[in-house]
């Protein structure tokens, strides 16, 4: 089972899967966890020249191609593998946030992102995709430095959350909408229900 994890800068993903890792360790389900951009050697070498705040000259182009070439590592050095020997693969990020960030932000367009990314992945999509619904807020900009797409303006992010959920719309049975709770411990719970109800976990 592949899953992924999506959503808007700052509205708890990462909390979330760590809650979802120590669910799964406390049960005894062994599962791979990787990010993206990133988790091989090659992808997290382009995960620094792509976040990197003082590429600024990097065109809207080449941002797409360098995640869809750090995607293509990580499925063929790692996703690919740990799927086929049977594993339970966790996903910070993948297709979607290429399609929501340079399609429909970045204005690359949604078909041509999909494109490239179907050639990078070989086709390979998540099982389920959760999506932790909460539109960008202004407040998670304060008080950490800011990496090149963070730095992007609010229309940007707006663009981003816009371009979700019309992935949403797009193939609703592949995702799992997930409004976050003000206990995130109970968002933890409905994400856990929800993954279960879908067989990815006990
Ligand atoms: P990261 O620090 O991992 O952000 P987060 O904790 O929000 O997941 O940085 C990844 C950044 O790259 C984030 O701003 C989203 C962006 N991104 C894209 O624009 N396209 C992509 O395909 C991926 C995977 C990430």
């Amino acid at each position: 089972m592949f899953v992924s994890f999506e959503g808007c800068e700052g509205v708890g993903k990462s909390t979330q899967l760590r809650l979802i890792k120590e669910y799964l360790e406390r049960t005894n389900q062994p599962a791979l966890f990787v990010r993206e951009p990133g988790s091989t050697a090659i992808s997290e070498q382009i995960r620094t020249v792509i976040l990197d705040p003082a590429n600024t000259e990097m065109c809207g182009l080449t941002e797409a191609l360098l995640y869809a070439a750090s995607r293509a590592q990580l499925v063929s050095q790692t996703l690919r593998p740990a799927l086929d020997r049977g594993e339970l693969v966790i996903c910070d990020r993948y297709i979607d946030s290429s399609v929501a960030y340079q399609g429909y932000a970045r204005g690359l367009g949604a078909d041509f992102v999909r494109d490239i990314n179907a050639a990078a992945t070989q086709g390979l999509l998540p099982d389920v995709t959760v999506f932790i619904d909460l539109p960008p807020s202004a407040a998670w900009r304060n008080g950490h430095l800011q990496d090149r797409l963070e730095q992007e303006s609010a229309e940007f992010h707006e663009n981003v959350y816009n371009g979700y959920i019309s992935e949403i719309s797009r193939c609703p049975q592949r995702f799992v909408r997930i409004k976050p709770e003000f206990d995130k411990n109970e968002t933890s719970r409905k994400i856990i229900e929800a993954l279960r109800e879908r067989g990815a976990i006990k």
